[in-house]
Parts: structure tokens; sequence; C-alpha cells
């Protein structure tokens, strides 16, 4: 191993010291205390190297955020460049060079109508700031009314309270319940088409249906909808169609309620377009941007706005029509000079042109490797997301037993055969970087394959 790749402590030290004093985040502790745990020293490309020289094939982009691979050059040389100049100054009442420069890029790159840039640092803050802005813009509005949110069942947009209110999930949120706001739950296609076992259209028909009526009926109140465009992540990757979003968009429009689209997840080339909501032809209200909007290097994280909520907010101080909101690392210089980088390298190496063929080959190799085992429930797939449901019985759709943690078993064989994914629940997720090479995507889907069949027998 390099001098560059040997940890500063043993693994044992680093061990004890993890037991000891760290809290992971999304981690059962307990669980976590009986395994010996992987410790990555270095980032390759696709690849993550362990103390122990073992190379993983980074198969979830390191929490869905890493685009061009680890340790690229140009974007190490833009933060380093940045880092000579200043690590961090505040946007509060100052501005700087690459704050500008990104926000103009980036209003360059948004669906249209989208022209201010309200800088955080994480996929919930972009959400808080979007549902404060909504708010806020009713009330200016002279429609104090409206402060209800209106999102999907099962959505996730963030761990903070207010975005824990509008993106419930019993497992993750049940303790938090009391405090949360009371959000209107609307139900996308796919949860008509599973459970009910209704055909593409028929889910559709009625999943728009159901959304024009509620967001009619509530519209005195609604100050937003809120919604991952095409594919809901931590739900367990639930892909809708096109035609559902821009069902949303024409309701919300014509009820006079804001559509806030969370890409957190979905931004940045995921789902095969720069942003998902382009495959619609759509423009919302307000747009939450983070994970892979520096390359998954550094936290950062943007609220886009259309003018029209931007102007609302205008006025003489004295008026209070200020947003009164943002954090210490706002708009941090390196987070903004690693994005500006990496968009040059999304234009320099055509990032997304190249990324059709892999979407197609991905797709192929999970049609032939993975679908058809006999524990393999569903394959979901939008670009390069992709929720593979393993179930007791895939035809009858009878989950596993939730103590059997099949999801968590799978990923653990994944890694001892040199891939990282995550589960969610029995919903194993890939999502690798765009860069990933053909080669790549072969030893990510035949590894999942062999790890599915080895803890579930066949
Ligand atoms: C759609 C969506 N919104 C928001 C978030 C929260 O982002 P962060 O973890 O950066 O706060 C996530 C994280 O997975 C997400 O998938």
């Amino acid at each position: 191993m390099s001098d560059v790749n040997r940890p500063a402590l043993s693994h044992e030290r680093i061990r004890q010291l993890d037991h000891a004093c760290l809290w992971h985040p999304f981690t059962p502790m307990q669980a976590w205390f009986e395994e010996d745990p992987v410790v990555i020293v270095h980032g390759d490309g696709n690849e993550l190297i362990g103390d122990d020289g073992r190379r993983y094939l980074d198969g979830v982009s390191s929490l869905w955020c890493n685009v061009h691979g680890h340790n690229h050059p140009e974007l190490n040389a833009a933060i380093t460049a940045q880092l000579g100049r200043v690590a961090h100054t505040t946007l509060l009442g100052l501005t700087h060079v690459p704050a500008v420069q990104l926000a103009e890029r980036l209003v360059g790159l948004a669906p249209p109508g989208l022209t201010r840039v309200f800088y955080s640092d994480s996929g919930a803050t972009a959400e808080e700031a979007a549902l404060k802005m909504a708010l806020q813009y009713w009330h200016l509005s002279g429609q104090p009314g409206k402060t209800r949110f209106a999102s999907l069942v099962q959505a996730y947009h963030g761990d903070t309270l207010g975005a824990v209110g509008v993106g419930y999930s019993e497992t993750f949120h049940r303790f938090f319940k009391p405090v949360l706001a009371d959000a209107l739950r609307l139900t996308p296609p796919h949860v008509r088409r599973w459970r009910d076992r209704l055909s593409h259209d028929e889910a559709l028909d009625l999943a728009v249906g159901e959304a024009r009526d509620s967001i009619a009926r509530e519209a005195d109140v609604l100050a937003a909808v809120v919604v991952e465009p095409l594919m809901q992540g931590a739900a367990g990757m639930w892909p809708h169609p096109p035609d559902y979003l821009r069902a949303l968009r024409e309701a919300t429009t014509e009820a006079g309620v804001l559509l806030v689209c969370d890409e957190v997840a979905t931004g940045f080339g995921r789902t095969g377009t720069m942003f998902a909501c382009e495959q619609a032809g759509i423009a919302p209200d307000l747009l939450c941007v983070a994970k892979g909007i520096t390359g998954g290097y550094l936290p950062l994280a943007a609220t886009l706005a259309t003018e029209r909520v931007h102007d609302a907010f205008l006025g003489p101080p004295a008026a209070g029509r200020t947003f009164y909101h943002g954090h210490t690392y706002t708009g941090n210089p390196l987070g903004c000079a690693a994005a500006l980088a990496s968009l040059d390298i999304f234009e320099r190496e055509r990032t997304l042109d190249r990324l059709g063929p892999k979407i197609h080959r991905l797709e192929q190799l999970l049609a032939r490797h993975v679908a058809p085992l006999p524990h393999v429930a569903d394959v979901r797939q939008r670009g390069v997301m992709v929720g593979i449901e393993l179930a007791a019985d895939a035809t009858a759709r009878r989950p596993y037993p939730a103590a059997d943690r099949m999801g968590a078993r799978v990923v653990l064989e994944t890694r001892r055969r040199g891939v990282i994914v995550r589960p969610l629940g029995d919903v194993v997720v890939l999502m690798p970087p765009l860069s990933i090479t053909a080669d790549e995507l072969e030893r990510l889907v035949t590894v999942v394959r062999d790890a599915i069949v080895e803890v579930a027998g066949t």
C-alpha cells in the first residue's frame, strides 16, 4: 500500500475509537458494534479503498452524491485553488466570486423561469428553505391562510423537522409525529399499481384524478405541493411517469398553489437528464438541489426560485418582508468551486451524452441477471437509479419477515464480494456514479446477483 493510502492509526485502534466515540447515521448501533467496520482511506475513480488495501466499487455513489468518480484531479485542483484564496466567507451581507459564477450557471441549466439561487448546505436545508419561502410568499402576497403542504405518500425530503413533516416514513419518523406539520398525502401511481395490482394506465388515471381533486379542494389552504420528480428514492426507488408530474404542475397552476420539485437525489444527471423535470417538460416554482451539485465532494445545496416568488420578498427593510433564514456555511466558496468544476466536467466530457448507452446497458444487465431470480419481486430503474425488491415469494409479492433483514444481509454479502451498495428495507439500491464504465456496470450487477442468490438460497 502506498504511504498516501496508509492510515495514521491501526485498524484495531480505529475500530476501538469508532465503537467508543461515534454514533453513525441511520445505523442500528447495537448491530454495528458486532461488526468489524470497513475503514475507507482512499478513493480512486469509481472505487473506494479500505485500510487493508481492498478495493470496493462504489455502487451507491457514496450515498447518491458522487458523479465523476473519487479523487478526480480536476475537482481536487479546483478545491485546492479556492483553498489558496479563501476557504469560507459568509453570504450574509457579503458576496464572493464562486457563489455568483455558480448561481449564473445553475440558472442557465435549471428549467426555465428559475432565476434566483438561495444556497444552503444539504438536501434537508434546501427543502426547509423552500418550505419557508412558500409559507412567507403567500403571507406576503396577502393569503396568510395558505399554510399547508401536500406531498406524496412515503416521500422523503430530508431529516430536519420541516422536511420530515412533508416526507413522512413510519419507520424513520414515528417518534416525531406529535410535532410534525400535518401534510396532505397524495397517493402516487405506484402505490395503486403495486398494492391494488392495477395496470400502469389505470393507476396513473386514479392517481392523477385524486391529485387534481385534492389540490383543487384544498387550494385555499395549500401553500405548495412538494414532489421528488420521476423517482421517489428513499421510499424504495419508486418511479412515476412524466405524465404524473405534468398533471401535478397543471393542477397546482390551476389552483394557485406553488410546486416544489425536490431534485436532491434526481438532479445532476441521475435520471439521464440534468434534471428530472426536463423529461416532463415542466418547471416548478421552487427547485431543491444538493448531493451531486459538487460532484459529491463537499456539502452544498441550493433552492432555486422564480422571480415571482423572489419579488414578493422585496420592499424597504422596515417593511419586514426579508427572508430571515440562512446557515453559517451557506454558499461555502470551496463547495461552489467544486460545483463549478463539476459542471465544467459535465460539459467537457459530455457526461450526459455518454450516459444514455450506460443506462441502456444497466437495463439489459438487470433484465438478464437480476429480474429472473426467484426472490426478486420487482426491478425498478430510472436512469442510473435502481431498486431491486426482494421477496420471500416474488409472484405473490409476499415480503420476508422484517427480522430476517434480507436487504441488509444481501448488502453485506455484496461488500464481501467487493461492491458497496445500500438497502432500503428489502430493496437493494444501486446508484453508481455517472462515470461508471461498462465493465464496472457488469461487475456491479453480477456481484449483486451472486449476493442475492447466496443469501436467498436460489
Ligand atoms: C429526495 C431527497 N430529498 C432530500 C434529501 C436529504 O438530503 P440530505 O441528506 O443532504 O439532507 C434526500 C436524501 O437522500 C433525498 O433523497
